[in-house]
């Protein structure tokens, strides 16, 4: 059944393409009554076209065009609703002035054609054009049938906000079906939904309801009519509610992105208020931004274990306000050890994520600090068995030694990958157990330092002793010759004592 109807479809779409070649050698039979289909908010052409062989004769210079609609508010008097007098002077009724057309360079060519666009659904009425040319009377009987899709939200929708889709029509016989086709981009039709008579299709809209939808409307007398409605949705892009992962004293970046511009909802100011409950009290951030950018990060500088939890990105778009929440998981190690690790010492580390999804995993490794860069070493520790990655959210080193000393690096993983990782500096001081080489190094390095800074002191000393013998008895006369001394001796001066420095 639904291929007959399709084939119906087309045949009827068809034969309203080629009205415009056909119709020219028609036109001359008065009575003959043509119908036309457009949808409410496109546009129609009510075709009137002399014969062909009158055309090639040329038009008589007096010929008038007079269109007329029948059954308006008054449905004896048919309504003018454009006239084109033998002058060239053309008079359009009021209501429709500035949707009507007709083309000067057509009528001298004889097509007569009335141009609709666009279309409203009150629009749908028996048209009659009355052609006077040469002192006979031209005719054409065309009735306007509208379809009208409506939608409950003016668009674009907003995404996840009730909508109501209707599909009516001008037709006067009994609805026997609706049908909405849904085909995202133009592929074969991949979603069907049919309703008995006109029921309203309800949609929750989301982002992969944005596309083409067109209704067909079958009627008790086998009419089929169908229409067209490209739906915009204006979402956000990306996954409903995205977790993002942060080590614990690194920077994070929320995304709230928009998934068309806003610019689109008619207003000129964009905002977005991000907000979050931390320990009760409510955090907020105002972005503003302009028109050709619908993105509205949140840059959070350092975040700790306390900042983790959902954050609500709110869009203000005019009238309305959408919104999306992202949630911040924060990966943490946490040692056995707080502070410096004395070698030989058992240590844990635990890798722990705020946010639990459950499938996550956790993988440990031992990052070489490469000047370079850093770089992947296959050793681990050599307390650990075997060169691989050591998997699970404890690592133990049973007993650290310098090898392990260095950058730890917990991974967190998900279905979809990498998520986020942390990273543990582990320093090695001194020994719980003894380890003579280290402490003697220690030592070593202790003493040195003591005694270059007697030798120091020593140097000093003789200095200041050596100053104190070449001064004057009266301080007051040093500081006149010191007045007096051009800047030359000062500099002999200051060279010598430099000299005496470096000799000691
Ligand atoms: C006749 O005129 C109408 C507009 O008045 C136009 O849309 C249509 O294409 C014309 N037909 C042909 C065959 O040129
Ligand atoms: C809008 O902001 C972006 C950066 O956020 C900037 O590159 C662009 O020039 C701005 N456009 C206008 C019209 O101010």
């Amino acid at each position: 059944m639904r291929l007959s109807s399709m084939v119906q479809f087309l045949a009827s779409t068809l034969l309203a393409f080629n009205a415009d070649h056909i119709l020219p050698g028609v036109a001359e039979v008065e009575s003959r009554e043509q119908k036309v289909w457009a949808r409410a908010g496109g546009s129609a052409v009510l075709p009137c076209y002399l014969s062909a062989g009158r055309r090639q004769s040329g038009l008589a210079a007096k010929t008038s065009v007079l269109w007329l609609r029948h059954g308006g508010s008054a449905p004896q008097e048919p309504q003018v609703v454009l006239e084109v007098g033998s002058s060239g002077l053309r008079k359009v009724a009021l209501p429709m002035r500035a949707r009507l057309s007709v083309q000067d360079s057509a009528l001298r060519g004889g097509n007569f054609s009335l141009r609709i666009s666009p279309v409203r659904s009150g629009d749908a009425a028996l048209y009659e054009a009355r052609v006077a040319y040469d002192a006979e009377v031209l005719s054409c009987r065309v009735q306007l049938e509208v379809v009208t899709v409506t939608l409950s939200q003016p668009s674009p929708v907003v995404e996840n906000e009730p909508l109501l889709l209707s599909c009516s029509s001008s037709h006067r016989a009994s609805l026997v079906e609706t049908c909405w086709f849904h085909n995202r981009h133009l592929l074969p039709t991949s979603r069907t939904f049919c309703f008995l008579h006109g029921a309203h299709f309800m949609l929750r809209p989301a982002m992969s309801d944005a596309g083409y939808w067109r209704c067909q409307l079958r009627y008790s007398d086998n009419e089929i009519v169908s229409a067209t409605y490209y739906l915009r949705i204006l979402g956000f892009s990306g996954p409903s509610n995205s977790i993002v992962y942060a080590a614990a004293g690194s920077a994070a970046d929320l995304q709230c992105t928009l998934s068309d511009l806003p610019s689109a909802s008619g207003t000129n100011t964009v905002t977005a208020r991000w907000s979050h409950l931390a320990q009760g009290h409510l955090q907020e951030w105002e972005i503003s931004q302009n028109l050709s950018s619908r993105s509205f990060p949140l840059h959070l500088a350092a975040v700790g274990p306390g900042d983790a939890g959902q954050y609500r990105c709110a869009v203000n778009l005019g009238r309305r306000t959408i919104s999306r929440d992202v949630t911040l998981a924060v990966v943490t190690v946490t040692p056995s050890i707080q502070g410096p690790v004395s070698e030989g010492s058992r240590l844990l580390l635990i890798c722990s994520l705020t946010h639990r999804q459950g499938h996550e995993r956790f993988q440990w490794q031992h990052l070489e600090s490469a000047p370079t860069g850093r770089q992947l070493t296959v050793a681990t520790s050599h307390n650990l068995e075997g060169h691989r990655p050591h998997m699970g959210p404890t690592l133990e080193i049973p007993q650290v030694s310098q090898k392990d000393t260095g950058t730890w690096e917990c991974s967190v993983y998900g279905p979809e990958g990498r998520l986020g990782a942390v990273e543990y500096g582990l320093q090695i001081t001194g020994a719980q157990v003894s380890s003579p080489p280290t402490i003697f190094s220690g030592q070593v390095t202790f003493g040195l330092t003591l005694t270059l800074f007697f030798l120091l002191m020593v140097c000093v000393l003789a200095l200041a002793l050596q100053k104190r013998a070449r001064t004057p008895a009266f301080p007051a006369l040093e500081g006149m010759v010191a007045v007096a001394v051009p800047r030359k001796k000062v500099m002999e001066e200051n060279q010598e004592e430099k000299i005496q420095q470096t000799e000691c």
